[in-house]
């Protein structure tokens, strides 16, 4: 048959087979179900009948915080076999799962990975996830999720690259790469990649009162500035898959809104690819009240643009009768399902439906996966303080390494990890022991406090592990105190009232508010959930085998009073918008972080002094390494459009660069801006780079202060 034959570009090969199809099988097409074991044979017989078009294997709805079933590669095997043979079309099954920071090796939560300002590095993190993905016959991942988010009591900020939109989208956009990987000339897929999902469109991050899944308001102007640029970012990479948030936004929910799927993605952003829902995100139109019934909601987010009903069956119940009433037209039918079909052909899936079993274990027990994930964790980490205590020497004397986290496993691996698929991770006690057999290390059962502080008196330093669980943070799972956990602040006074030298070593999820923490201990270290091999990285760290780098995402707050507070803010008209009980400044800000070696940053030079719209502005400093240890800096470079019709923030990152640098080195670094970084949607949501001065910041965080200026001439 015409469509099977894969020397036909996808087009052909999809025009062929959409115009062979039923309406029933068509509308098979547009749905992803969850296959329980008890409803098994129902389902294979609906498969026979009308084919389907895809499964998702994760039984659970809160599939990141909760341990879930998943399917065998003999299971989906057969099941392919029956779609493959026994259905009159034989069209393939697209299987997916959330493979959001690992599959079986477990890279750093996202928003660590983003910590380490190294695209490369997030790439490399999703193709090995990729790798052992597809190995097990999994098609699919529903990742990277690029939310933008600026409350840290939302659970799901582990998930996405924080708060900023120009590092969000070169998160996004190399995640993308890293799973999909680059396309062969025909534009398939190649084997050992699998396909992205570029989620969750759009704002869901802006969730009231940090509650996830609750209401957004933001306006058209913050959403296209803000949120936006990460999605803009994955189409342009070529993500295949996009799905739709579960909140409602500014009125309307955004898997039932035309302007948001139909009219911003697929018209302005040209996003060829298929919309997938959230989880039953169709049915729950009708909770959020803007349908009545099944049969609207279906009406409502197919008319929006979903493309695949996500585990609710409206599609499944009412499509035909929406599309024989002429409510639903034919041709938005057959978009659907070219964008589906079009997927499952640039996959490669006709012409390799099964999984093969060869290779499999190969490539879940790869050590060079195992090595780059410990690599990934090191370079996420963010030293917030540091006296000089770290990094330690093993030979300081007795260490006392103790703390609700130092004997702790299951939360280093973070929220979104299929528990059963993974090996447990050492402990930090483990990995430091393992490290130095010759040291003397000190420790004591996490959870008793009267051991823990009695080995820190035993001790001459403390390690002290804090931090958050995997289970109080991902999915559902927010909190109204953004301070560690109980006990944890009492625990921190208590050692310090000791006398000892201290390193705090955090191992959190989100931003905590680390005020008091921070004035009581002579170094602290943000080892955020570091997965696999977090352990082992942590004491890479602490004893200096790598140098920390890491900067942070996301601003960490002093309160959660504070909440939202974001380096981008726009310019106020009237005095610096203040409290009364707190200086309005973060803790720590966007892009902060130290080293073991201190860098300096000058010799500024910008050219041309005035461009025109079209042109580029190169802006180049020198970073020279001063310290006395080899060293890594992460070089950001900051702008202000002076005078623009619609209020900006006072200044946008638009450039950075991590650099490795020896004692005494020095390199010059060029950032290049252009169209793409100086321009912005203004009035109507048209995009704009309006002529007049800019301003232009290089430095080591979010309040570098070396200046520049710039003019883009009219
Ligand atoms: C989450 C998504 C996830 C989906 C499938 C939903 O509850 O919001 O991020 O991809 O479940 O597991």
């Amino acid at each position: 048959m015409k469509y099977k034959d894969p020397n036909l570009s996808v087009e052909e090969r999809v025009e062929d087979l959409l115009a062979r199809m039923a309406l029933e099988e068509k509308i098979a097409q547009c749905m992803q179900i969850y296959i329980p074991p008890e409803n098994r044979e129902e389902i294979l017989a609906r498969i026979r009948a009308v084919g389907l078009g895809s499964r998702i294997l994760s039984d659970e709805q809160l599939a990141g915080s909760v341990s879930t079933r998943t399917a065998s590669i003999a299971d989906l095997n057969e099941v392919q076999r029956v779609a493959m043979e026994e259905s009159r079309l034989g069209i393939p099954i697209l299987s997916g799962t959330d493979v959001i920071h690992g599959q079986h090796t477990i890279f750093p939560i996202p928003l660590a990975m983003a910590a380490a300002f190294d695209p490369a590095a997030v790439e490399e993190a999703c193709a090995m996830a990729a790798a052992e993905t597809a190995s097990m016959g999994i098609h699919w991942t529903f990742a990277p999720m690029m939310d933008i988010a600026r409350d840290p009591r939302w659970g799901r900020i582990i998930e996405g690259f924080g708060e900023d939109p120009f590092l969000g989208s070169k998160m996004a956009a190399a995640a993308v790469r890293g799973f999909q990987g680059e396309l062969d000339d025909k534009g398939y897929i190649r084997p050992g990649r699998v396909l992205a999902c570029a989620k969750h469109y759009i704002g869901y991050g802006a969730a009231e009162g940090g509650r996830d899944y609750n209401t957004g308001e933001i306006t058209d102007h913050t959403l296209r500035n803000i949120y936006l640029p990460p999605f803009k970012a994955a189409v342009k990479a070529g993500v295949g898959t996009v799905m739709s948030a579960f909140h409602d936004l500014n009125g309307e929910p955004a898997s039932g809104s035309r302007y948001l799927l139909t009219d911003i993605l697929k018209e302005e952003l040209g996003f060829k690819g298929l919309v997938i829902s959230d989880w039953s995100a169709v049915s729950e139109l009708i909770n959020h009240r803007v349908a009545a019934d099944e049969h609207e909601a279906a009406r409502q987010a197919f008319d929006a643009g979903v493309d695949m009903e996500m585990i609710s069956e409206c599609y499944n119940r009412h499509l035909a009768g929406l599309v024989q009433a002429g409510v639903i037209s034919q041709e938005r039918l057959d978009d659907a399902v070219r964008r589906v079909l079009s997927v499952k052909f640039r996959l490669g899936l006709f012409e390799h439906p099964y999984a093969g079993k060869d290779g499999q274990m190969e490539q879940l027990l790869l050590e060079s996966h195992r090595a780059a994930s410990r690599r990934l964790a090191a370079r996420s980490m963010v030293l917030l303080k540091n006296d000089g205590l770290l990094p330690l020497k093993p030979d300081t004397g007795r260490i006392a390494v103790i703390g609700p986290y130092a004997n702790e496993r299951r939360s280093l691996l973070g929220s979104w990890v299929n528990d059963h698929l993974v090996d447990q991770p050492q402990t930090l006690v483990e990995a430091v022991r393992a490290a130095f057999p010759e040291a003397q290390i000190l420790t004591a059962r996490s959870g008793l406090y009267d051991e823990m502080l009695m080995a820190a008196a035993a001790a001459d330093v403390v390690v002290l592990a804090l931090g958050e669980s995997h289970a109080r943070n991902g999915e559902y799972n927010c909190v109204a105190s953004i301070e560690l956990p109980a006990g944890q602040q009492a625990l921190v006074d208590a050692v310090a009232g000791l006398g000892k030298p201290v390193a705090a070593v955090v191992y959190t999820g989100r931003p905590a508010a680390l005020t008091r923490v921070v004035s009581h201990v002579n170094a602290l270290l943000l080892a955020w959930h570091p997965g696999s091999l977090g352990a082992e990285a942590t004491a890479d760290v602490l004893f200096g085998a790598v140098n920390p780098g890491g900067k942070l995402p996301v601003s960490f707050p002093r309160s959660e009073g504070q909440i939202p507070v974001h380096y981008n803010h726009n310019s106020t008209g009237r005095f610096n918008p203040r409290y009364l009980d707190m200086p309005v400044t973060p803790l720590f800000p966007f892009g902060f972080g130290l080293s073991y070696t201190s860098f300096a940053i000058d010799g500024l030079d910008v050219q041309p002094q005035a461009v025109e719209p079209g042109g580029k502005v190169r802006v180049t400093v020198t970073v020279t390494n001063t310290g006395t240890r080899e060293g890594e800096e992460v070089v950001q470079c900051y702008v202000q459009d002076c005078v623009s019709r619609r209020t900006r923030p006072v200044r946008e990152l638009k450039g950075f660069e991590r650099l490795a640098l020896q004692p005494g080195e020095s390199r010059r670094v060029t950032f290049e801006l252009g169209m793409d970084e100086l321009g912005y949607y203004g009035p109507g949501g048209k995009w704009v780079l309006e002529p007049g001065d800019f301003k232009v910041w290089v430095g080591s965080s979010s309040e570098a202060s070396l200046e520049g200026r710039f003019r883009v001439i009219g």
